[in-house]
């Protein structure tokens, strides 16, 4: 980003510079952060300091802070490799076993500590006295999952964090704009500056290792939500806008599996989750006619195999079938919320005490984590014992945690990971001092925010080893002022010519952040398999869409922000793009359609095992400003 000048700038002409010295910078406050502050404490020798930034306030930042319903992620009785099985067939066969391993033999203890630390697991009855650590046995949605009273999760989860690094070490409302290289280590990461979105600050952080954890990108794709009054409300949390892959690719930590994208079929305009529903109420999604989709089109999984023949349906498949129905015009889909309860109902012989509690139970699974869905079923006079809901799958999200599998190419655990995945630090990029986890890990997923918590430990624990073996000073030398000056480009754009319209929202010499944001989601939407299109796009469409996105990116060097929300949306927005052009290319590479139900390449329409059975890594290069894209070849470590 070029050097501005602000002759004429208000406020923000002359910011505070706070520089800070750390051993470990934790970026981002949310399951994965958390986990590793709390980690990275225990692992510490004594003077080694720890700091995190998150851009939002820890107690209620990321994906889970509206709280959850649910812990997806506890193995209990289940063995690790059946969670290995398990992720790799919903992720369609191309995943790290040995990082999912990882994630299911440490997940657990995480867990144990969020009932320690006084979150509500449900027990099944006679087991409510017990924890789950002494025996208790939990109510399980389904076979992974486990029920919990979970509005307050991140508070709890936030508080064990603080705690553990003490609130000195902790800055919030911290926007992380960049990483940066050390000067005289080549490929060593030395540290990353950022901007407070509450005052005239700058802050550059000083740092002998990163754990880079600022969750995967939304918005990226125009939401279903766009219109009127449902503008800006999307399925996963606004926090998240590509900081993560676009921070460490800016730096060439080498991406991977970034043509996977999430869309997940969801309560239409509420975004409400569908696993209770699904998993422990058994309810059946139907189309308009009433018909089991998923049976009648049954046939139409035979094209996917081995995936299609497994127990469970990989989701993107169920979306296939879905998607089918709607284009076909037998919508709207239903979730047959109705027949799911008077079925529940007649197991309890209609006893109405627990009918009465069944009821709450449906009410509070929106509660604890989606209170919007909950609205908009009295806005809608929706009694789920009554009325059914519809369903639709939103517009493609990008993440490495939840049922998506893109982020950074990461090494491996020591014990497991063959020599090609492991270059001696669990959970570090390619860059060396650069650590991941949680929506940042590609190629595994499924991890959810336990798994992602336990990752982030186990990321930490390396970071912190990591820094005693490698304990150099880190060399940053750019002039501050230089710095600051790229951070505030778009206040400069705003200032410098603010006065020449009559509406400051509309300048031919600058563009907002918002009405960038909409270019944004066009050019994704029409040509990347977006909603539009129903998720399909091809080759010409693909090229189109990064000829649209070089026009983007030039013209985002003209974004203007009148006050720091703004010039945080102008942040967000540069993080979007890159991520938006990895996602791209990625799918112009991979010649197949990995992930039908998720997006489909019409010019390559069907999955090609003997050709694409493997990774698809990138890597744009700082010092060239090219970026690579290569096959990396897969293995199965645990037999499928
Ligand atoms: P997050 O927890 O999202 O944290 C990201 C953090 O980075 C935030 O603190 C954010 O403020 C910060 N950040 C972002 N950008 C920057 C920046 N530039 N500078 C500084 N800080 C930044 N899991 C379950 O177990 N059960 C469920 O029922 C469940 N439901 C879910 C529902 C939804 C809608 C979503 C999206 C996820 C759900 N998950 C669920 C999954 C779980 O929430 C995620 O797997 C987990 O939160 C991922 O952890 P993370 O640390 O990678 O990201
Ligand atoms: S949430 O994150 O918003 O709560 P969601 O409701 O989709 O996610 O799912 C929660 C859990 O249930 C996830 O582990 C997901 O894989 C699983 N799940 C959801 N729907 C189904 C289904 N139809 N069949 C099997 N598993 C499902």
């Amino acid at each position: 980003m070029s050097v501005a000048t602000a002759e004429n700038s208000h406020f923000c002409k002359d910011p505070q510079i706070v520089q800070i010295d750390t051993d470990l910078l934790i970026i981002g406050g949310g399951m994965s952060a958390c986990g590793a502050a709390y980690e990275a404490k225990k692992w510490a020798p004594e003077g080694m300091k720890i700091t995190l930034v998150d851009k939002a306030a820890m107690e209620r930042s990321g994906a889970v802070a509206q709280g959850l319903s649910a812990i997806n992620t506890y193995l209990g009785q289940n063995t690790p490799e059946d969670y290995v099985r398990m992720v790799s067939n919903d992720l369609m066969g191309v995943v790290r076993d040995d990082l999912i391993y990882d994630v299911g033999r440490h997940v657990d203890d995480s867990v144990h500590r969020f009932e320690e630390w006084g979150l509500p697991i449900w027990k099944q009855h006679g087991d409510e006295e017990k924890t789950l650590e002494q025996g208790g046995q939990p109510v399980r949605s389904g076979k992974w999952q486990v029920m919990i009273n979970g509005e307050s999760y991140k508070t709890i989860v936030a508080e064990a964090a603080k705690a553990s690094i003490g609130m000195d070490n902790i800055y919030e409302r911290v926007f992380i704009v960049k990483l940066i290289l050390d000067e005289k280590q080549d490929n060593r990461i030395a540290g990353a500056v950022g901007f407070s979105v509450r005052e005239n600050k700058i802050y550059i952080f000083k740092a002998k290792a990163v754990m880079m954890a600022c969750g995967g990108a939304v918005n990226i794709f125009r939401p279903r939500q766009s219109t009127g009054e449902g503008m800006g409300r999307a399925w996963y949390p606004v926090w998240n806008a590509g900081s993560t892959y676009t921070m460490a690719a800016q730096i060439g930590a080498e991406l991977t599996m970034m043509e996977n994208r999430f869309v997940p079929a969801r309560f239409k305009d509420g975004a409400g989750p569908v696993g209770a529903w699904f998993l422990l109420f058994k309810a059946k999604a139907i189309n308009a006619l009433g018909e089991d989709y998923c049976v009648k089109n049954a046939a139409m999984l035979q094209d996917y195999l081995p995936y299609g023949n497994s127990k469970v349906t990989p989701t993107c498949l169920r979306n296939h079938q879905m998607l089918k129905e709607i284009r076909e015009g037998r919508g709207p889909i239903y979730m047959d919320t109705p027949t799911a309860m008077k079925n529940l109902f007649a197991s309890y012989d209609n006893d109405k005490k627990k009918c009465k509690e069944l009821e709450s139970e449906a009410w509070e699974d929106f509660l604890d984590m989606c209170c919007g869905q909950a609205g908009f079923w009295a806005g809608m006079n929706i009694t789920p014992e009554t009325k059914m809901s519809e369903l639709m799958p939103t517009e493609p999200y990008l993440l490495g945690s939840h049922s998506g599998c893109c982020g950074l190419w990461v090494s491996g655990p020591n014990d497991i990971a063959p020599d090609e995945w492991n270059w001696g630090y669990n959970r570090m990029t390619t860059v060396n001092g650069l650590f991941t986890a949680g929506d940042g890990v590609g190629a595994s997923g499924h991890k959810f925010s336990s798994g992602s918590y336990a990752e982030g430990r186990i990321a930490a624990k390396n970071a912190v080893r990591f820094i005693m073996e490698n304990n150099s000073d880190p060399t940053i030398t750019t002039d501050p002022k230089v710095l600051a000056n790229d951070i505030y480009l778009p206040f400069h754009n705003y200032e410098n010519h603010k006065g020449y319209s009559v509406d400051p929202e509309i300048n031919p010499n600058y563009i907002k952040p918002r009405m960038l944001l909409f270019r944004l989601n066009k050019i994704m939407d029409e040509y990347g398999g977006g909603c539009g299109t129903s998720y399909v796009t091809g080759g010409g469409m693909l090229s189109k869409a990064l000829e649209l996105l070089d026009i983007l990116k030039e013209d985002a060097m003209k974004m203007a922000a009148k006050d720091l929300h703004e010039l945080m949306r102008c942040w967000e927005n540069y993080h979007r793009i890159w991520t938006a052009e990895a996602h791209l290319r990625h799918i112009v590479f991979r010649e197949e359609s990995r992930y039908p139900g998720f997006y489909y390449r019409s010019d390559f329409n069907l999955i090609d095992d003997a050709n694409w059975k493997c990774f698809v890594n990138s890597k744009w290069d700082p010092k060239t400003s090219n970026w690579t894209m290569m096959k990396k070849a897969h293995k199965d470590l645990v037999s499928k």
